[in-house]
């Protein structure tokens, strides 16, 4: 196998950024070197105590993390949507406290001294609103020039909105944070709603997670179950929209997704279409590419992938 990639997750756990970030400590291809943390689904206290837990429960208290912004750049109105993953981030999941608190540089330091001090370029994973990225890019753009990609879980080119109808959450809670992200130069994957709605994770799948009974089963299938209520009364089915993992799988597994390099920018000064990506498909604008956008994927390759690696880590830690 070749050397496993360096990355550094930003994220805003949250549900599904907790799943993803299991999966990526599952996955010998990364090299999972911290977490930043970012508010979003709930607020930063919680985002960043639920990262730590987390990794306290999968055995890795040896990866640091840094809490970020709680708050987008400009817009100061922007709600947690407390309804899909609950008050806490987990559904209401209560895992162990974590034997150490957060790592005192803050996430952008944090982020510069992992990049800085890797002899292989950095992938950075960002799985929430883009605050943190975009303080990066402004306070050090020579740092975010040496990464390798960018993996964005966010947005959509023609799947659009599920916190308006033109626009994703991530997106949504910080357009101008996106804005100035899809701008800099960094070489970005974009996991939107276009292919996290076709690759739903369906209760079936989780057949082999449930069978194991282990500790991470036990909590990230709690999560699920919490995550599978907001999505029936919300959507109207069983499936969940595995998104932050859809975004990780990625980064393990380019070939999961067909993508399109193309133009995008980010909607931030529109009322009805605030927070909505504006993905050039065919070229009419004459602008240079900003993304490869992902318009298709490998739904049951994918699902196969998330779930059997989960399994895999809870018996490895048994
Ligand atoms: O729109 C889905 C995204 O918003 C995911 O990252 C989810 O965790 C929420 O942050
Ligand atoms: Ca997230």
């Amino acid at each position: 196998m070749s050397t496993p990639t360096p990355v550094v997750i930003d994220t805003d756990p949250g549900i599904d950024d907790a799943l993803a970030i299991v999966l990526a400590l599952a996955s010998p291809e990364l090299d999972v070197r911290a977490l930043t943390t970012v508010g979003g689904n709930t607020g930063l206290a919680n985002t960043t105590e639920n990262a730590l837990r987390l990794l306290h429960l999968c055995g890795r208290d040896d990866i640091p993390v840094a809490a970020g912004a709680d708050v987008p750049l400009v817009r100061r109105d922007s709600r947690a949507d407390a309804s899909t993953h609950g008050a806490d981030g987990f559904g209401g999941v209560v895992l162990d406290p974590a034997p150490r608190a957060a790592d005192p540089r803050g996430a952008v330091q944090l982020l510069v001294d992992v990049v800085e001090a890797s002899a292989a370029p950095v992938t950075l994973i960002a799985l929430g609103p883009l605050t943190n990225v975009a303080a990066l890019v402004a306070a050090r753009p020579d740092v975010a020039a040496r990464l390798e990609r960018l993996v964005l879980m966010g947005g959509g080119a023609r799947v659009l909105g599920n916190m308006t109808p033109a626009a994703e959450f991530n997106i949504w809670f910080d357009p101008e944070a996106a804005a100035r992200v899809v701008a800099a130069g960094v070489p970005i994957t974009m996991v939107g709603l276009d292919v996290t709605h076709q690759a739903l994770t369906a209760p079936g799948d989780w057949a082999g997670l449930r069978a194991s009974g282990g500790r991470v089963a036990r909590a990230v299938l709690g999560m699920v179950d919490y995550y599978t209520e907001y999505h029936r009364a919300r959507l109207g089915i069983d499936s969940t929209a595995q998104h932050d993992s859809l975004a990780v799988a990625v980064a393990i597994r380019p070939d999961l997704v067909a993508t399109r390099a193309v133009h995008v920018d980010v909607e931030y000064v529109g009322t009805l279409t605030r927070g909505m990506t504006v993905v050039d498909l065919d070229g009419v604008g004459g602008l240079p590419p900003t993304a490869d956008v992902a318009l298709e994927v490998d739904a049951a390759a994918f699902n196969a992938l998330l779930t059997s690696r989960i399994t895999e880590l809870d018996g490895s830690l048994r």
